[in-house]
């Protein structure tokens, strides 16, 4: 008898235990399921955007240079450009600030000043700086060349796009024909 009471006590107090874990397991599942919830929803997020660059990079391929440059103009081109200003000069003479000097930029060759020290990514980027090249870069600079060291998000819109090109084509010795 005496023995079967133990047994009931330490049967009781393995029962506890076991409540004891499971609760601290439920808990636990709750608690995780929420995290694992909010991460997984930001890789959705990451996988959309790595989708949707894609996208863009095939639609950025067939890109219709001269209807594009003709949304814009030069003097909402000099506005845009403000947002360049902090790291940029695009006048005659104008010096590197934290980015390279831009005049001239459009038809010389990517990363040829030889004054200023570019990236890996944009040294090896072995092509000039075309309407469409420029319009690609722009648009979002990190993964047109990837590893650049050019700090800035890109220009969404294709009208500022197209402004801030034809602006940068102005600053220059011998603008080009536009296409
Ligand atoms: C936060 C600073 C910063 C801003 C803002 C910025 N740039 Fe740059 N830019 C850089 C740096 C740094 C480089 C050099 C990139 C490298 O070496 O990878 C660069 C490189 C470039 C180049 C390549 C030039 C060459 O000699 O091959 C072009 C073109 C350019 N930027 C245009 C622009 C335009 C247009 C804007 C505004 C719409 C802009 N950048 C905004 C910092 C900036």
């Amino acid at each position: 008898m005496d023995s079967f009471e133990i047994n009931k006590i330490i049967a009781a107090v393995l029962l506890i235990a076991l409540i004891v874990i499971g609760i601290g397991k439920i808990s636990d599942v709750a608690f995780h399921v929420k995290k694992p919830e909010k991460s997984a929803y930001k890789v959705e997020i990451l996988q959309n955007d790595t989708i949707s660059v894609s996208n863009e990079k095939k639609v950025e391929e067939k890109v219709d240079i001269s209807a594009l440059l003709a949304l814009g103009n030069i003097a909402h081109g000099e506005k845009v450009f403000k947002k360049c200003a902090a790291c940029h000069l695009v006048n005659k003479g104008g010096e590197n600030k934290i980015g390279p000097a831009l005049y001239g930029v459009i038809g010389r060759k990517v990363a040829s000043k030889v004054d200023y020290k570019y990236s890996k990514a944009m040294a090896a980027y072995d092509k000039n700086w075309t309407f469409e090249e420029m319009n690609g870069y722009l648009k979002k600079p990190q993964s047109y060349i990837k590893g650049t060291k050019m700090a800035f998000a890109g220009l969404r819109k294709e009208k500022d796009r197209a402004s801030v090109i034809l602006y940068l084509n102005q600053n220059s010795d011998s603008p080009l024909p536009l296409p």
